[in-house]
């Protein structure tokens, strides 16, 4: 599903053999206008959708969904451990909630330490269970205590994944692949992934399964030296593009915290 199925729209307008010019006269709806809107360009354009629905006789409840949410992934990553990436998950997810935005967060790190931050209890409906068995994550969401957050939790056994995983076909694309049933659901404006502190195979498929990646390091010599070379060691193995973005969260923190 998507916001507005404008392929959709323009089938039926092509189907009735009417110009997008023929369109625009007869609705006084702008021509550019309408281009956009037919491209997608324009989903939320809402007045001058009505009016081009009115005209090609169609029921917007069909073709339009203002319930849908374009979900975007975002991870946080760094092999480095303790640089804030835990932290920057939980911060960055509660924010976000405040402001009315649907989250859901997932626990990638067998520590726990998100999990536990949301107060949630350990369950065989954790992440980790659910890469293994392959199964769409949407069995796996549990609300939390907080409004607008939802969690998928980490166990402890979650540290051993990695050998389970090797021997699977695509093992660095299973994420995507259970995520993607989420994403198309949806129903959250964005899903926030914490990793665990390793170059680890868990940690690739969540790279391939996000939009973005925020790389939180202490700026000192050292550390920025080792993300540097990870990340070209990463973004060399990701299978997909997405954004990346590093945040000096640590050297930022106010003094008297
Ligand atoms: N901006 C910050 N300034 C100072 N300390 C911070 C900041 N963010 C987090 N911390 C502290 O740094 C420590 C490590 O943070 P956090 O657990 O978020 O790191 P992490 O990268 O998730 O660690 P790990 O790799 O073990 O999962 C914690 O004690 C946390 O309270
Ligand atoms: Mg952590």
């Amino acid at each position: 599903m998507v916001k507005l199925d404008y392929a959709r729209l323009k089938n039926i307008r092509l189907e009735q053999d009417i110009t997008q010019k023929e369109l625009a006269t007869a609705t006084g709806v702008n021509l550019s206008t309408i281009k956009q809107i037919e491209t997608g360009r324009s989903a939320t354009d809402l007045e001058n959708i009505e009016k081009l629905c009115a005209y090609l006789e169609v029921d917007i409840n069909e073709i339009y969904h203002p319930d849908y949410h374009d979900t975007k992934v975002l991870c946080m990553l760094n092999n480095k451990g303790g640089c804030g990436k835990t932290s920057l998950c939980s911060g960055i997810a509660t924010s976000m909630a405040e402001l009315g935005l649907r989250i859901l967060v997932i626990d990638g790190d067998g520590q726990r330490n998100l999990s536990s931050s949301f107060d949630m209890p350990r369950s065989e409906k954790n992440f980790g269970a659910a890469v293994l068995a392959e199964q769409d994550l949407n069995g796996y969401i549990q609300p939390t205590k907080f409004e607008n957050i939802d969690i998928i939790v980490a166990d402890v056994s979650m540290g051993t994944l990695d050998m389970a995983l090797f021997t699977k076909i695509s093992r660095e694309n299973i994420v995507r692949s259970i995520l993607r049933p989420v994403v198309e659901r949806g129903y959250y404006d964005y899903i926030l992934i914490d990793t665990n502190p390793n170059l680890s195979l868990l940690n690739f498929n969540i790279v391939n399964a996000s939009n973005y990646v925020l790389i939180p390091a202490q700026p000192a010599s050292w550390t920025a030296w080792r993300w540097c070379c990870n990340l070209s060691r990463v973004s060399n193995r990701t299978t997909r593009p997405c954004r990346w973005a590093a945040s000096s969260s640590i050297a930022t923190m106010p003094a008297t915290a």
